[in-house]
């Protein structure tokens, strides 16, 4: 089983206030999940495999790096679309493949409403992105169908996470790599992150009514 990797950092620690704080507006709230994410995306990219790339620097020939073989993207519709150009800054070759998933206000279980993943011909490493792991099922979800597609290699890039749904998410994807900038203390009685950041798509979408 794979570790959980938490972002430490003072930006980090400070752009999550941000994000935490309700008095933040929507293009605030938006541009600090771009910049977390971008945060995020450094630490969970670190040992992708890279192979040699000779070049001509305007001085001599040398041999420099690129990455070798084919990444996904995987926003969690809605909210994980406002992770996608702070990934692609630093993944330009990258594709983006979207799954749309909602959470039953009743049931807190995830429902499906997008997947257009091809059957064959998977990427080789796929970063799924939702600001927010809360009891794990949207993005195990996500995990499922990645698999199904064939890829091998999943990390799931959160903001805030909680204990509860690392848990069941390392329960039920093993394989899976975890990145997020926070593990916060757990769910509330409506299975709310808390003290979390409210609804991240709402925030991030200015829907919040
Ligand atoms: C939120 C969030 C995750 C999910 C997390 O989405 O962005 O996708 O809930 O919850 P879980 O870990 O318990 O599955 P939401 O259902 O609010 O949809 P939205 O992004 O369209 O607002």
């Amino acid at each position: 089983m794979r570790e959980v990797k938490v972002l430490e950092h003072p930006l980090v620690a400070y752009h999550l206030t941000v994000l935490r704080n309700r008095e933040t507006p929507t293009w605030e709230f938006r541009q600090t999940v771009n910049r977390l994410s971008m945060l995020l995306a450094y630490e969970a990219t670190e040992g992708l495999p890279t192979e040699d790339w000779p070049v001509e620097t305007p001085i001599t020939k040398t041999i420099g790096k690129r990455l070798h073989g084919r990444i996904g993207i995987v926003p969690i519709l809605r909210a994980g679309l406002g992770m996608v150009d702070a990934m692609l800054q630093v993944l330009p070759m990258a594709e983006v493949w979207h799954l749309g998933l909602y959470r039953d206000e009743e049931t807190a279980r995830p429902v499906s409403y997008y997947n257009k993943l091809p059957k064959t011909n998977p990427v080789d490493v796929a970063f799924i992105l939702d600001p927010m792991l809360a009891t794990g099922g949207s993005a195990q979800a996500a995990y499922q169908a990645l698999e199904r597609w064939g890829v091998s290699t999943i990390k799931m890039l959160a903001i805030i996470s909680v204990p509860e749904g690392i848990s069941q998410l390392r329960a039920s994807c093993p394989k899976i790599e975890i990145h997020t900038c926070s593990v916060d203390q757990g769910l509330n009685e409506h299975k709310f992150i808390v003290p979390g950041l409210g609804d991240a798509g709402d925030r991030i979408f200015n829907t919040l009514h």
